[in-house]
């Protein structure tokens, strides 16, 4: 038995316990998009979240300091209460990024990571890199500085499989990569296999992975479940119900390696219902409850605050949030579209229920 089945096989709680009170959870990897968005997507995540990862896939991409500066206070000024939610920012890794773009990265203090896009895999991954080699000097000055790479693990290659993707950049590129910059802090976004769990779990310490919800919580079948369904097409894809197992295990086994992040990707409704529809899942308006949904099914509820509130701050060196976060056991409902802009984004379970509540709306019904 491997310490992933241990973990499923926790018997679920007889009673999960009514509240459940975390540390204030941080989101390692997170889409906030830009102007005129931005107030109708970090509203959701700030509620939740004490800090998160904001990804730089912006048109044009966040490639510089002075932009990733300009476009946190593009954030921060959308922000209720700005001390409660602190944005931070990464670097999108392109053949032109200098070792001297790196260090001025890291000193700013403002940057905690530079993202890795293979070309031509997801949103905006077009100014991407297309063969490792041309961003080896800019890993050399990030392992140098202690600047995390963040990764997009797909293979580009047309030829690869939809569903091998993950398994083949890991073996063709991301492992001679760790293999070379052996002291670089590397994390691999979004885990989607039980390949990518058994490489991050042995790989050293410095090497990490987030997982998000939905892949935790459904397989690829749901794609097809009575039909298409654009608004769970993300990259990676969903995978086979093993790997979601597999996945399940990761977070639930308590290993420091795995932290959480959404990657909650907003796109418009018309975006995500044509032809070809964007990739990415909206989650941040139940993020944290549909974590809890997924831990609890799990019988772990008692390894969510270490998965969602310490691991990733850890990783990054950073202190965990001092404030808390109260969940109830009770559920709410999921409107049919929330407001995105001058048009509208389709949530994860839309129409539907989400079996944990922040604590917050529970007072706010009682007052009613
Ligand atoms: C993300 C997006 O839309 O920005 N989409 C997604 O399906 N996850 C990009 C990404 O993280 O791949
Ligand atoms: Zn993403």
């Amino acid at each position: 038995m491997t310490g992933h089945d241990r973990a499923l096989a926790r018997a679920p709680q007889v009673a999960a316990p009514a509240t459940l009170v975390l540390t204030r959870p941080d989101d390692w990897h997170l889409h906030l998009r830009d102007e005129p968005y931005l107030a109708d997507v970090v509203r959701h995540s700030a509620e939740r979240f004490g800090r998160a990862i904001v990804m730089p896939n912006l048109d044009p991409p966040v490639t510089t300091t002075a932009r990733a500066l300009a476009y946190r206070d593009r954030i921060v000024a959308c922000l209720p209460r700005p001390e409660a939610f602190r944005p931070l920012m990464t670097l999108y890794l392109t053949a032109e990024t200098s070792p001297a773009e790196i260090r001025a990265a890291k000193q700013s203090g403002v940057v905690h990571g530079v993202k890795y896009y293979p070309v031509g895999t997801t949103t905006h991954s077009h100014h991407g890199v297309s063969d490792p080699e041309q961003v080896s000097t800019a890993l050399a000055a990030m392992e140098e500085v202690g600047l995390p790479l963040l990764v997009h693990g797909e293979s580009p290659d047309a030829g690869v499989d939809a569903f091998d993707r993950e398994a083949v950049f890991i073996d063709r590129t991301l492992d001679p990569l760790i293999r070379r910059f052996s002291h670089l802090r590397v994390v691999l976004e979004h885990l989607s296999t039980a390949r990518a769990v058994d490489f991050v779990a042995a790989a050293p310490p410095h090497v990490g992975g987030t997982v998000t919800a939905h892949h935790l919580l459904l397989n690829r079948s749901a794609i097809f479940d009575g039909g298409l369904r654009p608004h769970l097409y993300c990259a990676p894809v969903l995978k086979r119900e093993s790997d979601r197992r597999a996945l399940v295990g990761a977070v639930t086994g308590g290993n420091p390696k795995f932290f959480l992040g959404t990657d909650s990707a907003p796109h418009a409704r018309t975006a995500k219902e044509s032809s070809p529809g964007r990739a990415g899942v909206f989650t941040a308006h139940a993020a944290i409850e549909l974590y809890a949904e997924c831990f609890a099914a799990a019988g772990a509820l008692d390894r969510l605050e270490a998965f969602a509130s310490l691991h990733g701050a850890a990783f990054y060196g950073l202190p965990p949030n001092r404030e808390r976060l109260t969940l109830v056991r009770r559920s709410h409902s999921i409107p049919e579209t929330l407001p995105f802009g001058d048009g509208e984004l389709v949530p994860f379970r839309a129409g539907g229920t989400v079996e944990w509540s922040l604590a917050r709306a529970a007072s706010q019904e009682g007052a009613r």
